[in-house]
């Protein structure tokens, strides 16, 4: 997708340039929650950084999601931008990562230590970001996915904002039991947010328009890729 068809991702950057002004306004009341959560724990995700093993692990389980040059992703949940730095490198400099959070403290800190001119810092629950059909040609949620208030709702926006021919990928580098089982034992906020099984996601894929293309449930790691049926 060329850098002038991209639209409403650079409109936005107006509001995420809006990030240090204390006007801006916090997520609503629903999620106000949830991000003091992992505001309060911040610094874990603010010192991750992937091991070289979890390199090479996701560049294998991204093979088949094509991510390449001047792509605009969506990266939900970005945290501490550990993922967002690998992106922005991947799309280059014809390219934008739009990268979401709802902590305040991971987004200021992500954007420290990315310093990537090809990201565009979107602070606030993904459900309430406005994006343009179409316009995206992936979108990744790393690690994100079971914090989504309305899984199914959300999986319908993104099929909207992403373009025909477009994919989609939910990826853990750990089971669905044990990230279910990491949150039940978190309790709070994150009690009940769960990964959905490889049957109800490919179910809940579906009926948001998406064409799901490797569900993997495994022992060592979840992925959920679909993509969307280009029908020109
Ligand atoms: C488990 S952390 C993973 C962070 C990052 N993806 C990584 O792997 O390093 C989940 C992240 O999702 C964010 N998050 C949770 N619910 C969200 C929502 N509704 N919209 C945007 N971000 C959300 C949290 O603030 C947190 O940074």
């Amino acid at each position: 997708m060329g850098q002038e068809d991209r639209g409403e991702p650079h409109i936005t950057a107006v509001k995420a340039e809006r990030m240090n002004n204390p006007d801006v306004p916090s997520p609503s009341s629903n999620y106000v929650h949830k991000a003091r959560f992992f505001q309060e724990r911040a610094s874990r995700w603010l010192d991750a950084s992937f091991t070289g093993e979890e390199l090479r692990r996701l560049e294998a389980l991204l093979s088949p999601f094509d991510l390449g040059e001047g792509q605009t992703i969506l990266e939900p949940g970005c945290g501490g931008g550990r993922l967002t730095s690998w992106l922005a490198e991947r799309v280059g400099e014809t390219g934008q990562v739009v990268a979401c959070d709802l902590s305040e403290r991971l987004l200021r800190g992500a954007r420290e230590r990315v310093r990537a001119n090809n990201v565009l810092w979107k602070l606030g629950p993904v459900e309430e970001l406005e994006l343009r059909e179409g316009s995206l040609d992936r979108v990744l949620c790393f690690q994100s996915f079971p914090h989504f208030e309305d899984q199914a709702g959300i999986l319908e926006r993104f099929f909207r904002w992403t373009r025909p021919g477009g994919k989609l990928a939910i990826l853990h580098l750990i089971s669905r039991e044990r990230v279910n089982a990491i949150h039940r034992s978190a309790g709070e906020a994150v009690g009940s947010d769960v990964l959905p099984s490889g049957q109800e996601i490919t179910g809940l894929l579906t009926a948001a328009g998406w064409t799901p293309s490797l569900i993997s449930d495994g022992a060592e790691e979840y992925a959920a890729m679909a993509s969307k049926q280009d029908t020109t």
